[in-house]
């Protein structure tokens, strides 16, 4: 009988967990991917601070992204203050991953140092009014922090997005001193994982719904978000979670302003913080 192909091996478990039962077969495969596909959002720290020269290191990475017309429209501020790390978990609803972490990382959609450099020339910065550059300098900035966490978790660290940090974008802009024109798009928490209770990979949807082949269609997707919504039942049953599977979350996310935890005022919020997104 011939032995497994040891990377095969490793594709088809990685898979596995990825997607559960819908897997796409073989894929290509090397450290990278694995890597990739290895991806766990952490939530459980041990208090440890971060080994000298990680913050840099990451930001390293995060600026080795691709920018748009390399504007660069993003900033980042390292928290590692216990009192401030604390006053940003009671603003992202008391998660408790911010305090518990020895640093968050905060991604700033930046157009107050575009401004600024505006200023200095005594030049107009009109441009920086429209929707389009926020939207440039929050895509430049999320493109930034995934670049961080790729780095992070080859690192051994491990890392969960805050987008909670958009529940109360003026008070957190306040608590790191931020300009007018500048807001957290997000957090990136940062830390080495409590190996006691480690975090699971999460099931994707199958690819029969979100890859789609030279045109969209959105009929076709029903059997794969049928199978999806089970494999999600099983990943919560095995993680003692309510079984709620997929579509509820979707659907409760979808049901009205009450599931936005003030992020449903962002844009109003925005407009008085220097983006008047016209
Ligand atoms: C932009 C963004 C914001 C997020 N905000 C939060 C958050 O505020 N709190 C949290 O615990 N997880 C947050 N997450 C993590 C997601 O819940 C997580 O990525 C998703 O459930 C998939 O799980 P996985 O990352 O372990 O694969 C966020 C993820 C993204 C991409």
């Amino acid at each position: 009988m011939a032995l497994e192909d040891p990377v095969r091996g490793a594709a088809s478990e990685a898979l596995a967990l990825r997607y559960g039962v819908d897997t796409p077969g073989e894929i290509l495969w090397n450290d990278t991917i694995a890597g990739l596909l290895a991806h766990r959002s952490v939530r459980v720290f041990r208090p440890d601070a971060l080994p000298e020269r990680t913050i840099e290191t990451l930001v390293a990475a995060a600026q080795s992204a691709a920018s748009s017309s390399n504007l660069q429209l993003w900033s980042v501020v390292a928290v590692s203050d216990v009192a401030r790390k604390q006053q940003l978990s009671v603003l992202a609803g008391g998660q408790k991953h911010i305090a518990e972490a020895p640093t968050i990382l905060l991604w700033i959609a930046d157009l107050a140092r575009g401004r600024h450099v505006a200023n200095e020339a005594d030049e107009p910065h009109e441009g920086f009014d429209y929707f389009e550059s926020f939207t440039v300098a929050a895509i430049d900035a999320a493109l930034a922090a995934q670049n961080a966490v790729v780095a992070a978790e080859s690192l051994g660290l491990g890392t969960v997005y805050i987008g909670a940090m958009r529940n109360r974008p003026a008070e957190v802009a306040e608590v790191i001193g931020l300009p007018p024109s500048a807001v957290v798009a997000f957090g990136l928490v940062v830390g080495f994982e409590d190996a006691e209770r480690p975090a699971a990979v999460k099931p994707r949807l199958p690819q029969s719904v979100v890859l789609h082949r030279e045109r969209y269609d959105l009929y076709s997707q029903g059997a794969g978000i049928a199978s999806y919504d089970e494999t999600a039942r099983a990943f919560q049953a095995s993680q003692g979670q309510p079984e709620v599977g997929w579509r509820a979350l979707l659907i409760n996310r979808g049901r009205g302003a009450s599931s936005l935890h003030g992020r449903e005022r962002l844009k109003d919020v925005l407009r008085t913080l220097g983006f008047p997104l016209r």
